[in-house]
């Protein structure tokens, strides 16, 4: 499988706070704005360096800084805004783009209701985000949505992921690396992740 999970203590603290029922929209609002970052820095691991002269206080030398190849976020809304804070906060520079979909509550297919990436996504790393990856069908359908668009290079990052979800994006986008900080037991009839968190936009926004 296409997945990589974020195991460090600090993302597991933070996720275990997230999924209490307790924990209230600004908290889980903030958590979810922390582990983002940390997902981040998983994610952006292999970003390409170059070596640049600089000059410290006490000498000059070649020191790395990120190179050229740059960087899109695409969040799925909603809930993908609540890990785009924290991406942007580890890198400004990146550009942004949004798709929305929604889930039909019958089928739960995903059905896009708004697009906007950037003109020169093909040029630009795609870091699809969304905090659930629970079918795979926003999941896939945002990702064959952005390569529709030219994005050569994409990846995905969530939150939590069921095995169902992983499969289907496995499956769909074998080329696409996954980074997630658990993969959780099952989806439940309603498609929920199980134990998973509840739905994370209604989390993040206080909304039922
Ligand atoms: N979306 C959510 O917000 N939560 C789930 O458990 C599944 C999909």
């Amino acid at each position: 499988m296409n997945v990589t999970i974020v195991d460090h203590p600090l993302v597991q603290h933070k996720l275990t706070q997230l999924r209490r029922k307790e924990t209230p929209s600004d908290v889980f609002r903030r958590y979810l704005r922390e582990i983002a970052m940390l997902l981040a820095y998983e994610a952006l691991r292999d970003q390409p360096i170059e070596r640049v002269e600089i000059e410290t206080p006490l000498t000059r030398m070649k020191a790395p800084q990120l190179a050229g190849k740059r960087v899109c976020f695409v969040s799925i809304l909603r809930a993908g805004n609540g890990l785009l804070d924290g991406m942007l906060e580890i890198l400004p520079s990146a550009r942004v783009g949004h798709i929305g979909l929604y889930r039909d509550p019958r089928t739960l297919a995903a059905v896009e209701y708004y697009c906007k990436l950037p003109e020169d996504i093909a040029e630009r790393e795609a870091i699809v985000l969304d905090p659930m990856l629970a079918t795979g069908h926003s999941a896939a359908a945002a990702v064959t949505r952005t390569k529709e668009l030219g994005a050569k290079s994409v990846r995905y990052v969530c939150l939590l992921a069921a095995p169902e979800g992983v499969k289907e994006m496995n499956d769909a986008h074998p080329d696409v690396p996954i980074i997630t900080a658990a993969v959780d037991s099952h989806l439940n009839d309603h498609g929920y992740i199980v134990p998973g968190l509840g739905d994370a936009g209604d989390r993040l926004y206080g909304t039922k």
